[in-house]
């Protein structure tokens, strides 16, 4: 296999170190626009020379954002070349193009590494559901919003200073508001349910609420009561009857996700005959993230491509009934539905989920948690 890499940052430089020795995947000519030399690949700025270079199978996109990597993976592929990518923002906006696209060209494309980092997540969703009916995905997928809440929660550090620290250490996206708005998670989820279930999600009615407004008397307010906050993400198939949402959650002690330490991300499915199964491991970082998209190279080369089949658009809905923790704003619906007062914050009856979303989004001042009761 012959490799165009797009991007030579954090998943670039890893994707070529990993394949250094390789016999059968050699990283040929890499796009950037930073002066670097490699002693084995060419280096360029210019896109057109892996396009029109007929040695070239397969695309590596490892550049992130929207643009031009969408215009880079849809020229590759409309020049016969397979697809391996680690950018899920990319893979879920464009879900109904590019895969179609990939598959009436007849090109293979993966996108492991977009989901879960160094976790081989997609790729056993994908080998699941070929012997089962999946009926949940979701979890903890977004490595520094994990860290954030955890070294709040374990640490008593403050929001602020816990994010800073994601930064040094390289978890968070470049805007970090796609991370702590839970953005990634939203991409990531939506992803997952489109592999797990058949479909394509239609992303307006998937809801999402972040982290960025938890305090630490929201942390402390959560122990005492013997709850640990996580940003989960939930997709379900029932009956045909499609739900899926991003928000953070309280569980209780003595549930896994609860004991999620540091930057790790824990991703399960519930399978009709599998029952729960759940992955852990770095959602993020150089190396596990390099790791996954060498596996799906290895995976081209074995024959195995696309998750497919490819499915209809579906519309989430989300009336699922539970009990949140809302501070920061007291209006006559949020009194209506208020059962009982934490401190500043309430407690709400059980309302829906698309309920308490349409509510935030005209008090984005507010913060959220639903409480998980039972286990996720
Ligand atoms: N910023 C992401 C995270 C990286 O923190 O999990 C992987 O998508």
């Amino acid at each position: 296999m012959k490799i165009g890499l797009l991007g030579f940052g954090v998943v670039g430089r890893g994707v070529y170190d990993i394949t250094a020795d390789m016999e059968d995947i050699q990283v040929a000519k890499v796009v950037c626009l930073e002066n670097v030399e490699l002693p084995d690949a060419e280096v360029t700025k210019d896109f057109q020379s892996v396009l029109n270079d007929d040695t070239i199978d397969t695309v590596v996109e490892a550049m992130g954002g929207l643009h031009p990597a969408y215009e880079f993976v849809r020229a590759a592929i409309e020049a016969g070349k397979n697809i391996v990518t680690s950018n899920k923002a990319l893979v879920c906006s464009f879900y109904d193009e590019l895969l179609p696209l990939a598959e009436s060209k007849g090109v293979q494309f993966r996108c492991t590494a977009a989901v879960g980092g160094g976790i081989g997540w997609l790729s056993e969703l994908e080998r699941s559901r070929r012997v089962q009916p999946i009926e949940r995905v979701g979890g903890i997928m977004n490595g520094t919003c994990n860290y954030i809440l955890d070294s709040m929660t374990r640490l008593g550090l403050g929001y602020d200073e816990a994010l800073k620290q994601a930064q040094q250490l390289g978890y968070a996206e470049a805007k970090p508001a796609t991370d702590v708005e839970g953005i990634d998670t939203w991409h990531k989820v939506i992803l997952s349910s489109n592999i797990a279930f058949g479909i394509s999600l239609d992303t307006a009615t998937v809801p999402v609420a972040g982290i960025s407004k938890i305090t630490a008397a929201d942390v402390a307010a959560f122990t005492e009561r013997g709850y640990t906050c996580k940003l989960i993400s939930t997709g379900k198939s029932l009956n045909g009857k499609y739900t899926a949402y991003v928000q953070p959650t309280l569980v209780k002690a003595g549930q896994p996700e609860a004991a999620v330490p540091s930057n790790f991300n824990l991703i399960t499915l519930d399978g009709k005959y599998s029952g729960r199964m759940s992955f852990f491991g770095q959602g993020a970082g150089r190396y596990p993230t390099a790791y996954n998209v060498v596996q799906d190279c290895k995976d081209l080369l074995a024959g195995k491509g696309f998750y497919s089949p490819y499915g209809p658009k579906a519309a989430a809905v989300n009336d699922e009934k539970l009990t949140y923790y809302v501070r920061g704003t007291k209006d006559a619906w949020l009194e209506a539905h208020t059962a009982e007062n934490w401190g500043d914050a309430v407690l709400t009856r059980p309302v829906t989920v698309d309920e308490i979303h349409a509510w935030l989004k005209n008090n984005d001042g507010a913060f959220i948690a639903a409480i998980a009761e039972d286990a996720l």
